[in-house]
C-alpha cells in the first residue's frame, strides 16, 4: 500500500491509551438545529467561533487525540489566524474530515437507508490532505423497525461503508467506519443487538472483499441499548450486551473502537463507556470514544453563541473530556461529576 507508513503514523497519533476523538463534524443542517436549542443563528461566522473555542480549549489535548470537521470548517481560522486544522495540531489533536454526503432512503427497499457521496472521492480526498485533514468518516445509518433493516440494506451499506475505506487508504487516509444502528423506537436491547450484529458482520466482510487494512482503520460502532421509548439499561448491562456483540464480530487487528453517543445524555454516555472498559479489560482493542454530542452539549450550552462565555464553554468541554478521559481508563464514579 503506498501510504503505509504515513497511516500508521495517523493511526498512531489517534489511538492512545485514555484518548478519544471529538466529533464536530456536523452537517450545515444538523449545526442548524443544534444552534437553534441555544437561539443562536447558524452563520458561518458563528460556526467558526464555535469550532474555533473548541480546537483553542487549552488541554484538551490531553483527552482528545483526533477530531472530526466538516468540509467548511478546513478552510476557516481562528483567531491568532491559524486554520482550524493547524490550531489542533498545536494541541497535538489530528484533524479529519467527514466525507459522506448523508443519507437517502435505499431506492425499492422501503425503510433501508444508504449513504451517498463515492463519486470523486478520491479527487476531494487529494484536496482535504493538502488541508492538512489525516483521516475521514463515512456514517451508514440503520433505523430499526419490525421489518428493516432489511437484509438486503444491511449488505448495500456494507458495501458502501467497504468502498470508502478502501478509497482512503489508498490515498493516506486512515478510515473512520461508522455503522450507527439507531437508537429511536421502542425496540429492546436484545433487537438492538441482534441488529448491530447482522451490520457487524456484514461490514467486516465487506472491508476484507475490499481488502481493507484491519490495522490502519478506527471502527465507530453504537453501543448496544434498548430503545429510546424503551426502559433504560443500566450500565452494566449496556456494557455486556456491547462488549459480546463487538467480540463476535470485529477481529482483534483493528486497532481501536471509538463508539458514538447516539443521542445518549452525556452523564449516560460516559457511564456506559466507564463500564465498558471495566469489563473489557481482556479486549484486544482499544475502547474509546467518538462524541459528538455527549461532548458537546454542555459546552454549547455555557456558550450561548457569546464571545465573553468563550471560557466557561471551554471548561465545559475540559470537564467532559477529562470525565471520559477517565471512562477510558475504567475509573470514573457519578460523583465526580459534581466535582
Ligand atoms: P453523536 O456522538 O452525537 O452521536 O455524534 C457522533 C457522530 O459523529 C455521528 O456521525
Amino acid at each position: 500500500m503506498q501510504y503505509a507508513t504515513e497511516l500508521e503514523t495517523t493511526i498512531h497519533d489517534m489511538v492512545q491509551k485514555g484518548r478519544g476523538i471529538l466529533a464536530a463534524d456536523e452537517s450545515a443542517p444538523t449545526i442548524a438545529k443544534r444552534f437553534r436549542a441555544i437561539d443562536v443563528e447558524s452563520t458561518e461566522e458563528k460556526r467558526r467561533a464555535w469550532r474555533s473555542l473548541l480546537v483553542t480549549t487549552v488541554g484538551l489535548g490531553e483527552y482528545i487525540s483526533g477530531i472530526i470537521l466538516f468540509e467548511e470548517t478546513l478552510a476557516q481560522k481562528t483567531g491568532d489566524g491559524k486554520t482550524i486544522p493547524e490550531a489542533a495540531w498545536t494541541e497535538k489533536i489530528v484533524p479529519g474530515i467527514k466525507v459522506d454526503k448523508g443519507k437517502i432512503p435505499l431506492a425499492l427497499s422501503p425503510g433501508d437507508l444508504v449513504t451517498q457521496g463515492l463519486d470523486g472521492l478520491a479527487e476531494r480526498l487529494r484536496g482535504y490532505r493538502q488541508q492538512g485533514a489525516r483521516f475521514a468518516k463515512w456514517r451508514e445509518v440503520y433505523a430499526i423497525d419490525q421489518h428493516v433493516p432489511t437484509p438486503h440494506g444491511i449488505e448495500a451499506n456494507a458495501e458502501m461503508l467497504a468502498r470508502y475505506a478502501a478509497v482512503c487508504q489508498a490515498e493516506g487516509l486512515v478510515p473512520i467506519v461508522e455503522p450507527e444502528v439507531l437508537m429511536d423506537g421502542d425496540h429492546d436491547i436484545d433487537r438492538h443487538a441482534e441488529v448491530t450484529e447482522a451490520v457487524q458482520h456484514a461490514v467486516f466482510h465487506a472491508l476484507h472483499r475490499h481488502h481493507v487494512a484491519l490495522e490502519l482503520m478506527i471502527l465507530k460502532p453504537n453501543m448496544v441499548l434498548p430503545g429510546k421509548s424503551c426502559r433504560r439499561a443500566e450500565p452494566d448491562e449496556v456494557a455486556a450486551a456491547t462488549l459480546r456483540i463487538l467480540k463476535r464480530t470485529v477481529p482483534a487487528a483493528v486497532p481501536s473502537i471509538n463508539f458514538l453517543s447516539g443521542g445518549q445524555g452525556p452523564e449516560e454516555a460516559t457511564a456506559n463507556l466507564n463500564a465498558i472498559n471495566q469489563q473489557g479489560r481482556d479486549a484486544p482493542w482499544r475502547l474509546s470514544i467518538s462524541y459528538g454530542r455527549a461532548l458537546q452539549q454542555t459546552a454549547l450550552q455555557a456558550w450561548l453563541g457569546r464571545k465573553d462565555n468563550v471560557p466557561a464553554a471551554q471548561q465545559a468541554l475540559l470537564k467532559r473530556a477529562r470525565l471520559n478521559h477517565l471512562a477510558m481508563l475504567a475509573k470514573y464514579r457519578a460523583e465526580m461529576e459534581a466535582e
